[in-house]
């Protein structure tokens, strides 16, 4: 079977970027993106292609490539499930905030609505893909749904979950370390199915790292992936704690750690605490569905994960109060970074939102800059935790456009995203215009300790 026509349900971070090299790769199809976002799909379409609505290193220019010449982004959602011979699912699977499983489970909503539109429209044979992070068996429902709604139409369900990472989401698409395909192994559709997403990828991933499996394996390994990597993030957090008590430092312990092969250098790098749309949401998931399951034990293990970021985020805003004289109120502290991690403009459940917050409450002034976060979302960050009104977190926090603007006359300073920038400061000069004793908090490791502290700052950072 050769694909010609593609769509993709979801112009947002995964869907945005996976398409866009998608269509880099395979010139010969046709790829559409749609969203019900108008005002994301016309940032999509913009003229200027720096204002795409997603910043990544790496992708205005394959948009640029590729944009109508094989890729389109629409709102015409219908026209493109009709014209598609294969369907990517690819629309946010948030935490519920209602009913069942509040706080806990995934929001299926979104996806349900797709494959009622999907059957809907439909008028031929559709390979349906889930490229949204699902709980284990929703390809049962998909299946139910599209199967008894339908006018007749065959479909095949695939699981093809995405690895990518944020702020290396290109290179990560262009050389992931492996693809995954879950399908119906056991129908002679259903490896069809396979192997015409196979071959998409097979157009720039060797074929080794493309892995086929059953779907439950594929829906399950999504969320068992991100539970491992932020599991190593929540471990080396939880002994950052003990290396401030014992004059361990955090680095050099998982450096020693890291260099044992069957552990691995990557993700022991202390912090903050883990943020992002998915490492939260995905182990709330996957703690609800063991929980389904009565495996009291499961859930209780993993959930763990989630408790101790929690606290380390409390913790880091902890330890900033009590080392400036258990008091902060009236205090102008900066906080340098808001994005969940660099090199993106997505700050969803970041650390910084957090850190800001525990803050405020101490009556604290904040004054954020961040080099790709605009003020708009940071005040639509702190309203939507619904700790104060809007008023007052717009009196209490001021967005600035330069670091050096955040930190005159401030208290503090506390930086909470590793943005490469932050290193190249004039560190000097930000002491020079600081108040006296000028606090320097560091909750990403990123900056050399011994200079900041021959300037003169009272240097604290996370593990150290
Ligand atoms: P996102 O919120 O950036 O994008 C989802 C888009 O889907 C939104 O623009 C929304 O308007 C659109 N949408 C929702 N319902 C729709 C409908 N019925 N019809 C058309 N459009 C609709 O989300 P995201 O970060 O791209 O994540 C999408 C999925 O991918 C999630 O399940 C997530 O867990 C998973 N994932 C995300 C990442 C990541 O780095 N962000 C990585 C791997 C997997
Ligand atoms: C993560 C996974 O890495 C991706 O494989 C997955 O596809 C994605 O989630 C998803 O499903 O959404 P992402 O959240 O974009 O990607 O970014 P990461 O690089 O994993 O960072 C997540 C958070 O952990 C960030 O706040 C980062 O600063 C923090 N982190 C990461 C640490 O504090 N220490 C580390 O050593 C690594």
């Amino acid at each position: 079977m050769t694909i010609k026509n593609i769509c993709c349900i979801g112009a947002g971070y995964v869907g945005g970027p996976t398409m866009a090299v998608i269509a880099q790769k395979c010139p010969g199809v046709k790829v559409t993106v749609v969203d019900i976002n108008e005002k994301r799909i016309k940032q999509w379409n913009d003229p200027d292609v720096e204002k795409i609505p997603i910043y990544e290193p790496g992708l205005s220019a394959i948009v640029k490539e590729t944009r109508d010449r094989n890729l389109f982004f629409s709102t015409n959602v219908d026209k493109a499930i009709d014209e598609a011979d294969m369907i990517f699912i690819s629309v946010n699977t948030p935490t519920k905030t209602y009913g069942i499983g509040k706080g806990m489970a995934a929001d299926l909503k979104y996806i349900e609505l797709c494959a009622r539109q999907i059957a809907a429209v439909a008028k031929n044979d559709k390979i349906v893909i889930e490229k949204s992070t699902l709980p284990v068996r929703t390809a049962a429902a998909l299946k139910n749904i599209l199967d008894n709604t339908g006018n007749g139409v065959k479909y095949q369900i695939l699981s093809n979950p995405e690895f990518l990472a944020e702020g290396t989401a290109v290179e990560d698409l262009k050389n992931p370390d492996r693809v995954l395909i879950g399908g119906d192994i056991e129908s002679e559709e259903g490896r069809e199915a396979m192997e015409a997403l196979v071959n998409i990828y097979a157009s720039w991933v060797p074929k080794e790292k493309i892995l086929t499996t059953n779907v439950w394996s594929s829906e399950l390994s999504k969320l068992t992936a991100n539970a491992f990597l932020a599991q190593r993030v929540s471990s080396i957090n939880a002994i950052s704690e003990l290396c401030e008590k014992t004059g361990a430092d955090v680095n050099e312990v998982a450096k020693a750690v890291g260099m044992d092969s069957r552990v691995g250098p990557k993700f022991l790098k202390a912090s903050v605490g883990f943020g992002g749309s998915c490492f939260q949401k995905d182990i709330l998931n996957l703690v609800y569905i063991a929980r389904t399951y009565n495996l009291k034990e499961v859930a209780d293990y993993w959930e763990q994960v989630i408790i101790m970021n929690d606290y380390q985020k409390r913790r880091f805003a902890a330890n900033m109060v009590q080392t400036m004289y258990n008091t902060v109120s009236g205090k102008k502290i900066a906080i340098l970074g808001w994005a969940f991690k660099k090199d993106t403009n997505d700050t969803r459940e970041s650390a910084a939102i957090y850190v800001a917050d525990y803050l405020l409450n101490e009556q604290a002034e904040i004054v954020v800059y961040d080099p790709k976060v605009t003020e708009e979302q940071i005040y639509s960050d702190l309203d939507y935790l619904g700790s104060r009104s809007g008023d007052a977190n717009r009196q209490a926090v001021t967005v600035v456009n330069s670091p050096m603007e955040a930190c005159k006359d401030a208290h503090a300073i506390a930086v909470l995203t590793e943005w490469d920038e932050f290193k190249q400061l004039d560190w000097k000069k930000i002491y020079d215009q600081m108040l006296k004793p000028a606090f320097l908090f560091d909750g990403r490791r990123l900056l050399e300790p011994n200079t900041k502290k021959e300037i003169g700052f009272e240097f604290y950072a996370i593990g150290n």
